[in-house]
């Protein structure tokens, strides 16, 4: 097992500690457990090999193993849905703290492999939530997820473009948005770039194509006393403050991630804190 992991590290320049975690997470076994009773037998080995090839061209893991960890949530993913990132957990947990009403029905638009919709059923367990997205393959994997954790009373899916066919009003509107600007997406990582969904990621020119109609279209769908809970890239941020100003006339903050980037922007009714 040892010359395993000194070979994935150098074919994939990477330290032998991530190594370890890459060969234990494709054999679907603890970081160190790799190295007891680890004589592979052939089948073994060469499912291994193929997948280390497929991580060698640039595959995400998470495409490989069909897992992904958000939050406390363990979720299935499929090529062709968008993978669940890190600024999207962070993500939720502002949409706890800036959040001070308990929100009765929740509409999250282009909810990929369901991860923030789930995530929001369990802070909200009183909220009815309708997910949506434009991809059936989105569809399908969020159905799984909702389904693993028990979430098909609380969570509708809806396979549908935008806001299209949604009636009635909602206390909260969420959304993670496809937001890289076009001109943005030759530079992106192959891992992203060849292998999730364009529909996903390209935002069009200025990146701000789809969060514009979310916004436009969004204050007709919310209740009085309602919030709009968009994430965005921080280059968008000037853009969109100049989109405000001759638009919309409803208060919005901009909020940073870890990194201290603007990474959120919340629109309506958001807790405003001291330390701001
Ligand atoms: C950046 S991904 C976010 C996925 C998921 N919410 C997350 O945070 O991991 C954007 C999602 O919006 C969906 N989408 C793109 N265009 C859409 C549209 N016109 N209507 C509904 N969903 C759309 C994509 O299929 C994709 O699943």
């Amino acid at each position: 097992m040892k010359e395993i992991v000194k070979q994935v590290s150098k074919d994939l320049e990477i330290s032998s500690g991530e190594a370890e975690l890459i060969v234990a997470s494709l054999l679907e076994k603890p970081r160190f457990g790799i190295y007891f009773n680890n004589k592979l037998d052939m089948e073994t080995k060469k499912i291994l090999n193929m997948k280390l090839i497929e991580l060698k061209n640039g595959v995400p893991i998470e495409y490989i193993t069909k897992k992904v960890q958000f939050l406390n949530f363990l979720l299935c993913i499929y090529p062709g849905v968008f993978i669940p990132r890190l600024e999207t957990e962070y993500f939720i947990e502002m949409i706890e703290k800036f959040t001070n009403f308990c929100p009765e029905k929740i509409l999250e638009i282009g909810t990929g492999a369901g991860a923030i919709c789930i995530a929001l059923a369990t802070i909200f367990p009183k909220a009815k939530i309708i997910a949506t997205d434009i991809s059936q393959n989105a569809i399908d994997c969020a159905l799984e997820n909702i389904e693993r954790y028990n979430l098909t009373e609380q969570i509708h899916l809806l396979h549908c473009n935008m806001f299209e066919g949604l009636s009635g009003k909602f206390d909260m509107i969420v959304s993670n948005p496809p937001y890289i600007p076009h001109s943005r997406l030759k530079s992106l990582p192959k891992s992203v770039k060849h292998f999730e969904p364009i529909l996903a990621i390209n935002g069009g020119e200025g990146g701000i194509q789809f969060i514009k109609r979310l916004i436009l279209q969004g204050k007709d769908y919310l209740n009085p006393g309602g919030q709009i809970a968009i994430e965005i890239d921080e280059t968008e941020v000037k853009i969109l403050q100049k989109f405000f100003e001759t638009n919309i006339s409803t208060p919005f903050y901009f909020k940073k991630d870890l990194f201290g980037r603007f990474r959120y922007l919340f629109i309506g009714n958001c807790k405003v804190l001291d330390s701001e």
